[in-house]
């Protein structure tokens, strides 16, 4: 069991890698989160957004909606309507937790609500995530598999029948699947600054995307997890508010956000740019227990002159330890760069580590040596095989 997390604010090209580990895997399993992420898969000339189904579903692999997800059944029926069109068949293959829970069309106005009364706006997506999650733990949510029981509109109720075939106790689908010694991948959506434990508190969504959430989301336990790969876009970025300590108000800024085509897949907002943050690698190294790296978009420095990496944080004069709790400490502090030289080459037609421009591969060797874990896989394009292994 190999659990796939993301290691910034979300948006690390998760989707991608997710699809490429797919090939080997029997099972793909999302485990929290619901209709605010968003992940494109290329595949040849076919773009597929996707929201909620895992993007194992583009490889006719299995996939499962766990017991940690909030789904929107109108939103999931849309997607699967969508899917369908295009030639994937998903009955049979595409499973939902009973125990889910559903996200319903109150949940969707009290997140506006909630957002419009807050002074600092978290820039939630809007897709009633965090009431659903509330209602969850208040004990007073909607599971899919009691739909029947529930008093849902009439829209909720037929998209509810639709989805009805895909009903499953997934957990112990997954509990048999596990015994049998399949290979099951668990994909976390966001990522570990947006946890709702770990991340930057209140700018975080309603889940636990870091790998701890993969088994209590899913149902499996914790001495199955073989492996987490953590996926480290190398610069960084983030949509929505909150401190983010290497943003690039510049046009050095501009020119990742334009070359990585920075915009959110579920609400186009523009993205924020950065530097690469390796007190957050690091942290999110920890916290997850990352054994190795994906390193994505790496074409998408080209072209500059010299790139920064952040190696530290300073705050009143001292170096800080770990990673702040505080919001007024992330908003003041110092990032202390690194700055290595660039190359100007395109990566896009790179298949091999050796093909990359030496500086490109120093790059990715300060990563590994500052976080003390290799890389395991380096992405230099939207295509499947613009993924090199080192
Ligand atoms: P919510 O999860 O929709 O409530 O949004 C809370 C915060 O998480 C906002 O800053 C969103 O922009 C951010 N967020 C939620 N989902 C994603 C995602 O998939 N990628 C990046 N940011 C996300
Ligand atoms: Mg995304």
């Amino acid at each position: 069991m190999q659990i796939i997390v993301g290691a910034q604010w979300g948006d690390e090209g998760k989707g991608k890698i997710v699809d490429y580990l797919s090939e080997h895997a029997d099972w793909i399993v999302r485990y929290q989160g619901g209709n605010n992420a968003g992940h494109t898969v290329i595949v040849g000339e076919e773009t597929f957004k996707l929201h909620l189904v895992p993007s194992g579903i583009c490889r006719n692999k299995r996939s499962i909606l766990g017991n940690g997800v909030v789904l929107n059944p109108i939103a999931l029926v849309n997607e699967l309507e969508a899917l369908h069109a295009r030639g994937f068949q998903t009955e049979g293959r595409f499973f939902i937790s009973e125990r889910a829970h559903l996200i319903l069309h109150q949940h969707l106005a009290q997140d506006q609500a909630e957002e419009a009364g807050r002074s600092q706006k978290v820039g939630t997506t809007g897709k009633g995530i965090g009431p659903a999650y509330m209602a969850k733990v208040a004990r007073s949510g909607v599971r899919a598999g009691a739909w029947q029981t529930a008093e849902l509109n009439a829209e909720e109720q037929a998209a509810m029948q639709k989805l009805r075939p895909y009903l499953a106790n997934t957990e112990h689908l997954l509990h048999e699947a596990l015994e049998k010694g399949e290979h099951i991948l668990l994909e976390g959506a966001q990522g570990t600054f947006l946890d709702i434990d770990h991340g930057t508190y209140p700018f975080v969504t309603s889940s636990n995307c870091s790998s701890g959430g993969a088994c209590t989301g899913s149902g499996l336990p914790p001495t199955a997890v073989r492996s987490v790969t953590g996926i480290l876009k190398a610069y960084t970025t983030r949509v929505g508010n909150g401190p983010f300590p290497t943003e690039l108000t510049d046009d050095t800024g501009t020119y990742l956000q334009q070359q990585g085509h920075e915009f959110g897949t579920t609400t186009g907002r523009i993205r924020r740019c950065g530097w690469l943050d390796l007190v957050m690698a690091n942290y999110a190294r920890r916290i997850n227990g990352i054994t190795e790296w994906a390193i994505t978009k790496l074409d998408v420095l080209s072209g500059l002159e010299q790139i920064q990496v952040c190696t530290a944080y300073q705050h009143q004069g001292q170096t800080l330890a770990g990673y702040p709790s505080q919001l007024q400490t992330l908003e003041n502090l110092t990032p202390i760069y690194t700055s290595l030289p660039g190359w100007s080459e395109s990566l896009a037609e790179c298949r091999q580590l050796s093909d990359l421009p030496a500086n490109a591969r120093h790059y990715l060797n300060f990563i590994a040596e500052q976080t003390h874990t290799p890389i395991a896989y380096v992405s230099v394009g939207p295509e499947r095989n613009q993924t090199l292994m080192p």
